[in-house]
C-alpha cells in the first residue's frame, strides 16, 4: 500500500519523539515547547494548539512532524523524524511540506526549526536559512534556521 499522509496526535507520536528521536532525554516532553526563535523561554506559548502529521504504511508510521506558533507570526517545525529504514526517499520532506500546507499561513509569517548541526542542509532543501547557532538546548548543538512564507 502507498504510504498516506494525515493529521496525527500528540499520544500517537509521543513515544516515537521520547524512544526514537528524543532517546534518554532528560526535560519532560510536552506537545508545545516553550522556547522562542531568540531561545528564550516563554510560557505563553503553552496556550497555543500543536498540530501533528505523519505519513504510515500498513499501520506503521514511517515519518512524524508538528508545528506550533511560538508567537503572534512565528511557528516552530519540531520533531521531525524518519524511521531508518525510510531516510532518504523524501517521506521528511514530503510529510513536513504537507503538514505545512494544512497551516492557514499568512504572508510574511516565518516558520523557525532547531537544526541538529548535520541536518542543515536537509532544512536548507525545503527552504529554511541559518539564522544563529545555539548550544543552549539537549541533542546539540543545533542551528535556528528559519523560512519566511511569501
Ligand atoms: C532529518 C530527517 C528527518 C530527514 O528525513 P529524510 O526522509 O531522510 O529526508 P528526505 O529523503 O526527505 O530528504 C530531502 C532532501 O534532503 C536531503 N537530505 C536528507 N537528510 C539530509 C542530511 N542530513 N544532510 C544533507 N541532506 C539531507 C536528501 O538527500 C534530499 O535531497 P534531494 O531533495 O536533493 O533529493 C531524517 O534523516 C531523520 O529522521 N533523522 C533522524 C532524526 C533527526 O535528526 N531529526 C531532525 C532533528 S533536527
Amino acid at each position: 500500500m502507498e504510504p498516506l499522509f494525515s493529521l496525527s496526535t500528540f499520544s500517537e507520536i509521543l513515544p516515537i519523539w521520547s524512544h526514537q528521536l528524543w532517546p534518554g532525554r532528560t526535560s519532560p516532553i510536552e506537545s508545545v515547547s516553550c522556547i522562542k526563535s531568540n531561545s528564550e523561554i516563554d510560557i505563553s506559548i503553552m496556550s497555543y494548539s500543536p498540530v501533528f502529521a505523519k505519513i504510515t504504511s500498513e499501520n506503521r508510521i514511517l515519518a512524524v512532524s508538528s508545528i506550533h506558533q511560538t508567537s503572534f507570526s512565528e511557528f516552530r517545525l519540531r520533531g521531525n523524524w524518519v524511521s531508518e529504514q525510510h531516510r532518504g526517499q523524501g517521506y521528511g520532506k514530503s510529510v513536513i511540506n504537507q503538514l505545512m500546507a494544512a497551516i492557514p499561513f499568512k504572508t510574511g509569517d516565518c516558520v523557525w526549526t532547531m537544526a541538529r548541526l548535520h541536518n542543515i542542509d536537509f532544512y536548507k532543501k525545503i527552504g529554511f536559512r541559518e539564522d544563529y547557532r545555539t548550544e543552549k538546548f539537549e541533542f546539540g548543538p543545533h542551528y535556528v534556521m528559519k523560512r519566511i512564507l511569501s
